[in-house]
């Protein structure tokens, strides 16, 4: 032990990150990896991605773009443990052991759980149920204490402390009580409109591979209203334009806009056009670590062998202590 506070967050493999995944999350990722007060851990949640319908091949190809995700976005092997959930199987063992201390009326009464009932009602499978106890086995496999995830984890993130509890109550376990790491950008809205930035949502997003064309694209088709009135739009396309100016070009900037709304108007067509260049600079540096990345796959081959061991060293410890609590060691 480094006696260090460990961190453990992980992103699904549904594709390349969307500046809410890179707002919410990797940029939280980032600051604590650079905190020296703390063990980083950051994984590709595979055994998530397949608690909804996918396609293996699909997956196959996501899990690498997502290291690349990572890596291109300033993860660093050298200072943060970067692996594959399904290469470390102590998480489905420790998901296991967690299962019998919670009781099937909370997970189907998750919100989480019901959202996704809705979109797909004809995959309600036991892996879907079980999503949140396979989560909370990632960040108390590690004992980790934060976790950098965006707002809508909350709910799970909540399942993870009850079972901490749980889990020390009845086994005499030391689990520790996971919170969420914050960052500013923990809510970014879908650019169409209602909800937020999603993978699963089309025509809701900006990749962080996106070029400056396609950002400009995907901005245009933001909904706007004639750019003037007595009351700032509280939610709606407008509302959601605004919330992006204030992450990439200020907040001074998007109180200027507010004023502007209420008195000679806003001009969208100039104002989409500032914001797409000052997110694809934003994301410049990104692109183009990422297109080295690509072509170095063996690198990416070995970052992620290498992490799977570290991880493993650890989880394997906690593991072989609760195996001993639960009345099998
Ligand atoms: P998606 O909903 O696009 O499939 P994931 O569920 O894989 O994204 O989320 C990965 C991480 O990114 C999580 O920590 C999540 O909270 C964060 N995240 C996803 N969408 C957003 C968003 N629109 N705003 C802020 N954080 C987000
Ligand atoms: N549920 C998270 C999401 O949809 C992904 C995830 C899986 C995760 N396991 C985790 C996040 C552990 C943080 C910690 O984004």
């Amino acid at each position: 032990m480094s006696g260090k506070k460990r961190v453990l967050s992980g992103i699904r493999a549904t594709g390349r990150l969307h500046l809410g995944n890179y707002l919410g999350a990797v940029k939280g990722m980032l600051s604590l990896q650079d905190n020296p007060d703390y063990e980083t851990l950051y994984m590709i949640a595979d055994l998530h991605t397949m608690t909804t319908p996918y396609d293996p091949e699909e997956l196959r190809v996501n899990r690498r773009e997502v290291v690349m995700d990572y890596l291109a976005a300033g993860l660093d092997p050298k200072r943060s443990i970067i692996f594959a959930q399904s290469d470390v199987p102590e998480h489905t063992e420790l998901a296991f052991y967690f299962a019998t201390v919670v009781s099937v009326a909370r997970m189907q009464h998750l919100p989480t759980f019901k959202d996704k009932v809705k979109q797909y009602p004809k995959a309600v499978t036991m892996a879907l149920l079980n999503y949140p106890i396979l989560m909370a086995a990632d960040i108390l496999a590690y004992k980790a204490e934060l976790v950098p995830v965006g707002v809508d984890q909350e709910p799970h993130l909540e399942i993870a402390r009850e079972i901490a509890r749980k889990m020390n109550q009845t086994y005499g376990t030391d689990f520790p009580e996971p919170q969420r790491f914050e960052t500013s950008g923990g809510y970014v809205p879908s650019l169409v409109g209602e909800g937020k930035m999603s993978k699963s949502v089309s025509g809701s997003y900006i990749t962080l591979t996106d070029d400056l064309s396609t950002i400009r694209k995907r901005l245009a088709t933001v909904p706007t209203d004639s750019g003037k009135g007595e009351k700032v739009p509280e939610k709606g396309g407008v509302a959601n334009l605004l919330v992006l100016v204030g992450l990439f070009m200020g907040e001074d900037r998007r109180r200027t806009c507010e004023a502007q709304y209420r008195s000679e108007g806003i001009r969208y067509q100039a104002l989409k056009d500032e914001l797409s260049e000052a997110i694809h600079r934003e994301l410049e540096p990104f692109q183009r670590r990422r297109n080295l990345l690509t072509e170095d796959q063996p690198y990416v081959d070995r970052v992620l062998r290498e992490g799977s061991e570290k991880a493993r060293r650890i989880a394997r410890e906690t593991l072989d202590r609760v195996r001993g609590k639960v009345g099998l060691g």
